[in-house]
């Protein structure tokens, strides 16, 4: 009779290496269900197919033009045109915040109230300005008056935005700037507006 086969010893239940296999479950578990959902995100983001957002100017003028001594009183109005052209995705407007430039100098800081865009929605803010006291350097106020005298002023109005995205049950915060550049905006009303297509930029 040849002699019984040595039994291994196995290590007792809960011992170290039973410990060492559930732990190693538990990080692979993780790291799939990290991976469906990063893989979810990108399968509902695709399907979404966000289409850009699009900002115009459609009008912009200035009253109550003093520049006395390069100091500058003012009053700016523009009506930017918003269109949101997604079918999936709606937008709120958290804080939306606009400055007036001349020449890389600013003319006039304000912001606007907070709103929600709907889907397929297309909304004309009216903005409205001043620039109080506003002192002018040299070489800009001398710029400024000769442009009084032609008629209109080349104006340049940046908006920065909290915005959140939102898609389904999702919101997703995002940054946008919108730069609107080389505004031909009249001193007077009964002077036309050529429309101005924005700079557009997400992140
Ligand atoms: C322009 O501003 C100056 C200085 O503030 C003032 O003396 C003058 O009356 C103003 N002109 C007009 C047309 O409002
Ligand atoms: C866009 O949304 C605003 C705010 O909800 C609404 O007042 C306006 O009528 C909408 N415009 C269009 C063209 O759907």
């Amino acid at each position: 009779m040849p002699p019984p086969a040595p039994q291994h010893p196995y290590p007792p239940p809960g011992g170290p290496r039973q410990h060492s296999r559930l732990l190693r479950f538990i990080a692979l578990a993780a790291l799939a269900s990290i991976i469906l959902a990063v893989l979810a995100i990108i399968i509902i983001w695709a399907s979404v197919q966000p289409r850009k957002l699009k900002y115009s100017m459609e009008h912009a003028s200035i009253s109550g033009y003093n520049l006395t001594n390069d100091v500058l009183n003012a009053n700016f109005h523009f009506v930017l045109r918003a269109n949101n052209p997604n079918k999936r995705v709606s937008l709120y407007y958290d804080r939306i915040d606009v400055s007036v430039l001349y020449e890389d100098q600013i003319l006039s800081v304000g912001n606007l109230a907070p709103f929600y865009q709907p889907r397929r929605n297309v909304t004309h803010l009216d903005i409205h300005l001043a620039a109080k006291n506003q002192k002018i350097y040299g070489a800009v106020a001398r710029d400024l008056r000769v442009d009084r005298a032609s008629g209109d002023a080349d104006l340049d109005v940046k908006i920065r935005a909290k915005i959140r995205l939102k898609i389904g049950v999702f919101k997703i915060h995002r940054k946008l700037k919108v730069l609107c550049e080389s505004l031909r905006a009249p001193f007077s009303s009964s002077r036309g507006f050529q429309r101005v297509p924005c700079d557009v930029d997400v992140d």
